[in-house]
């Protein structure tokens, strides 16, 4: 696939919120937990030899209340090492959310599986059971879910569902750390899950990531595949490799900074909990404006963003142009989202399936595949009236979000038909 080079190249962490400018917080700088450098000095003091992320991966496990964590620079590679560890088929079906970034996609691609994009349930940017049913066919082997903005999926029938069909069942929560489903966390509600620490996510680092897991002989094979590069030690020889792995660990620095982030991080998602309800209540109260819904289920909402729809029969101007008027008085980063629509926005996987570019030629394939606006309508429908802002952060106060409704309100009442 050839890329015009004349187009800029996407920018991620503190590089994408630059230029940002408005009345509300925002992200970056980032709040930092105070024991951060006291963690980085212990390692660059120990010559490089305390395993601060060893450290981190017992911590991190401890607090979500699982046997495993195995620390990742990222989540795009921690779920390219649970895809790799899975050892399907190329060809295999994986059922996935399709509002969501490219990094819950890349894993699955690069082991050749096709995925598979359930639609959205109707009102939110969560595939249901009912959505993931329909796709379930005889190649299907997983379901990956998206907890997207942080809202959890409602993983009880996602869960009964695929046990009927034997499926496995995974998360990637990283737009969710430390939410809570009926009670427990997000990231624990299947076979293992995903979370970023990338400098603009909840609990933000430089770029680090993890898997969660209780599965001994899936952390196993995880750390085998994704930390020692699928080697292990031969005696009287040395290395052998087995399988191609990756040398995907988390740098100690990278641990030092999660760590203190970790010690922080539950009370930043009690207190956003508190500040996007009350941003919804008072959104809700704007006629035509209505704030992505929190199902009951959700009973702890860690929020990585702030969405709501617009009404387009409400309102003379497009959501493009309510968006901008929102930047306009004040909320830094108001936006569309349209380039969340995977199959949309992977033009490599529209490309590919078109012209039958393995997996999808046949065999491995056994169906052909069609990845465009028209895969997943209820969710292209969906993002066509829907705002977000991600400088949605923990600096909310009570004076914050009624800032922010009002802004909206002017908006909506400056449009309004
Ligand atoms: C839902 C989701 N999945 C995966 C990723 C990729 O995470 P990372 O940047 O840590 O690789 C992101 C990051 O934006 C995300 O929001």
């Amino acid at each position: 696939m050839s890329t015009p080079q004349t187009k800029e190249r996407a920018k991620y962490g503190a590089a994408a919120f630059e230029g940002m400018k408005g009345t509300l917080p925002q992200t970056f700088p980032r709040t930092i937990g105070p024991n951060a450098m006291k963690y980085l000095k212990e390692v660059v003091d120990s010559g490089l030899t305390l395993r601060m992320s060893a450290r981190f991966e017992e911590a991190f496990a401890n607090e979500s209340g699982v046997k495993h964590c195995i620390a990742t620079p990222g989540c795009t590679p921690a779920l390219a090492i649970l895809a790799a560890a899975f050892d399907f088929d190329p060809g295999d079906e994986i059922i996935v959310s399709p509002v969501t970034d490219y990094g819950t996609l890349m894993g699955l691609v690069k082991e050749n599986y096709i995925p598979v994009f359930a639609d959205t349930a109707p009102g939110t940017v969560n595939i249901s059971a009912e959505t993931i049913e329909p796709c379930i066919t005889d190649r299907t082997r997983a379901i990956l879910v998206v907890h997207k903005t942080g809202i959890i999926c409602d993983m009880d029938p996602i869960n009964d569902l695929a046990a009927k069909h034997d499926l496995v069942v995974y998360e990637d929560a990283c737009q969710a750390v430390f939410g809570e489903y009926k009670g427990r966390f997000a990231g624990t509600l299947s076979r293992a899950a995903g979370f970023s620490f990338d400098a603009e996510k909840t609990m933000g680092s430089d770029i680090g990531g993890c898997v969660i897991t209780d599965d001994d002989d899936l952390a196993e094979k995880l750390r085998w595949i994704g930390h020692s590069r699928g080697g292990r030690k031969e005696p009287g020889f040395g290395r052998m490799h087995s399988a191609a792995g990756y040398a995907y660990r988390m740098p100690d620095c990278t641990a030092a900074i999660c760590l203190a982030q970790l010690e922080i991080i539950c009370d930043q998602v009690a207190h956003r909990d508190k500040m996007v309800r009350l941003l919804s209540r008072l959104v809700n109260e704007i006629p035509g404006v209505t704030a992505l819904p929190i199902p009951d289920s959700v009973n702890v909402y860690s929020p990585w963003m702030f969405g709501m729809s617009i009404d387009p029969n409400r309102f003379s101007c497009s959501t493009a142009e309510f968006a901008q008027q929102l930047v306009d008085g004040g909320v830094p980063g108001a936006g569309m989202a349209k380039y969340y629509l995977m199959p949309e926005a992977c033009m490599f996987l529209t490309e590919n399936a078109r012209n039958k570019v393995y997996p999808y030629c046949m065999p491995p394939a056994s169906r052909e595949y069609v990845y465009d606006e028209t895969t997943c309508p209820t969710a292209h429908a969906f993002l066509e009236t829907w705002i977000r802002w991600s400088t949605f952060c923990e600096k909310y106060t009570e004076e914050h979000c009624q800032l922010a409704a009002d802004i909206v309100r002017k908006v909506a009442d400056a449009n309004r038909r």
